[in-house]
C-alpha cells in the first residue's frame, strides 16, 4: 500500500510500504477513506517531537471502514464505517477508568500513539489496537468530513478549551488563536451557553470564519495597542472575561489570557508549548484564578455527535481544500502555508 512517511526533520515520502495486518487479538485493520493533516504533523516535520522516528507512517485522524478484525474484538465488525479516534486506550487501567485515556498506562501512559508511536493514519490501510475502545461507527447522516473532525480538532477545542475552561452560562469567553484547534472551541463553546465569544487573532481570513464558527466578536491583534485589555472592556463589567482559551502556545498569548481574565476566571491552555511562561504568582495568588492544561482525552465524540446529528454544530466548515490522498504531499504543502492559501483544514479522499 501506499503511506505518507516520516523520515526525519523536513523528510516524507509518499511510497510503497507493507500493509499492516493483525498483530494482537484486539486489533483491527481499518482501510482509509477520509483522512486530513494535523499542525501536530508539521510539528513532528520541524523535528518538535523526537519520538516519532524514521519510517513512521503519520497521521491521527480519519474515517474508513473496518477490513479485518482480531479474535478479541466483540463491539466493531468487518463492513462498519468508523472514525478512528486519535487517543488509543485500553478501556480498563485506572486513566482510563477515570476517563483520561490521554495518559492510558497500557499504552506507555500516552493514548495518543498514531502517527507518533505506532504507524498512523496517513495510508491505504492502518492497524488500530484495542478496536472495540479507538473506533466510534459513523453513525446514518454523518459525513466523512464532519466524521474526521472528530478524530482530534473537536474534542480537544471542545475537551481541553471549553470543558477544562469550565464555560457556563452566559459566560464571556476569549479564544486567543483562532485556527483550526480555536475554532473548534469556538464553535462548541455555544453548546455550552457562552453569551459573548471573542475570537484574537492577526488573521484576517481566520477571524472572518470565525465569526462564521459562531463567534460573537473578533478582534484583530494588529489593530489594537493592548489585547488584554481590550479584552477587559469587552467584558461584562470590564473586570475580565470569565475564559480565556489559549490556542497558539507561545508566551505573548499565555500572557494575553492571564491578563484578561476576571477574578475567578480560568485560563485554559490547549497550545503546546516549546518554551517556558512566566506565571507571576506575586500578582495572581489574589485572583482565585484556575488554570487548566491537558492532552485531548477524546472521551466526548458521542456528544459531539449528537450535536451534529441535531444541527447544533456544523464541523463541514472547517474544510478548505479537498485533494486526492494520492495527492498528500501536495495537500501538506498547502497545509504548511496556511496564510498564503486561506487553509483550515485540508481533507484527502481515497478513490
Ligand atoms: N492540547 C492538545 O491536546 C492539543 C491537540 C491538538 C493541537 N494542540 C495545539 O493547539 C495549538 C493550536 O493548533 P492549531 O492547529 O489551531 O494551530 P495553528 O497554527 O493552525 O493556529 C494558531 C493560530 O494562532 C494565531 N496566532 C499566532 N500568534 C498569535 C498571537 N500572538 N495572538 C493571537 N493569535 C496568534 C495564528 O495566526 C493561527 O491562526 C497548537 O499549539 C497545537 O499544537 C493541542
Ligand atoms: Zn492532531
Ligand atoms: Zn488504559
Amino acid at each position: 500500500m501506499k503511506a505518507l512517511v516520516y523520515h526525519g526533520p523536513d523528510s516524507k515520502a509518499w511510497e510503497e510500504v507493507p500493509e499492516p495486518t493483525i498483530q494482537d487479538p484486539t486489533d483491527a485493520i481499518v482501510k482509509i477513506e477520509t483522512t486530513t493533516i494535523c499542525g501536530t504533523d508539521l510539528h513532528i516535520l520541524k523535528g518538535d517531537v523526537p519520538a516519532v522516528t524514521d519510517g513512521r507512517i503519520l497521521g491521527h485522524e480519519a474515517v474508513g471502514v473496518v477490513t479485518d478484525v482480531g479474535s478479541d474484538v466483540s463491539d466493531i465488525a468487518v463492513g462498519d464505517r468508523v472514525i478512528v479516534s486519535c487517543i488509543s486506550k485500553c478501556g480498563t487501567c485506572n486513566y482510563c477508568a477515570a476517563d483520561m485515556p490521554s495518559h492510558c498506562t497500557n499504552l506507555g501512559g500516552i493514548g495518543w500513539i498514531f502517527g507518533h508511536l505506532i504507524d498512523g493514519t496517513q495510508a491505504e490501510y492502518v492497524r488500530v489496537p484495542y478496536a472495540d475502545n479507538g473506533l466510534i461507527p459513523l453513525p446514518e447522516g454523518v459525513t466523512d468530513e464532519q466524521g474526521v473532525m472528530l478524530s482530534d480538532i473537536l474534542p480537544t477545542g471542545f475537551e481541553i478549551g471549553v470543558t477544562y475552561g469550565e464555560v457556563g452560562d452566559g459566560d464571556v469567553v476569549a479564544v486567543v488563536g483562532v485556527g483550526p484547534v480555536g475554532l473548534a472551541a469556538i464553535m462548541t463553546a455555544g453548546t455550552a451557553g457562552a453569551s459573548r465569544v471573542i475570537a484574537v487573532d492577526g488573521n484576517a481570513f481566520r477571524l472572518e470564519k470565525a465569526l462564521e464558527f459562531g463567534a460573537t466578536d473578533a478582534v484583530n491583534i494588529n489593530e489594537v495597542d493592548d489585547v488584554a485589555a481590550t479584552l477587559r472592556e469587552m467584558s461584562t463589567d470590564g473586570l475580565g472575561v470569565d475564559v480565556a482559551i489559549e490556542a497558539v502556545g507561545v508566551p505573548a498569548t499565555w500572557d494575553t489570557c492571564l491578563a484578561a481574565i476576571r477574578p475567578g476566571g480560568h485560563v485554559a491552555n490547549v497550545g503546546v508549548h516549546g518554551t517556558p511562561v512566566s506565571f507571576p504568582i506575586e500578582e495572581h495568588w489574589i485572583n482565585n484564578i484556575t488554570i487548566t492544561t491537558g492532552l485531548v482525552n477524546a472521551v466526548t465524540t458521542e456528544e459531539l455527535l449528537d450535536d451534529i446529528q441535531a444541527g447544533r454544530i456544523a464541523p463541514e466548515k472547517f474544510t478548505t481544500h479537498r485533494f486526492a490522498l494520492d495527492d498528500i504531499m501536495e495537500a501538506y504543502d498547502v497545509f504548511a502555508n496556511a496564510v498564503d492559501h486561506d487553509t483550515l483544514k485540508v481533507i484527502l479522499t481515497a478513490s
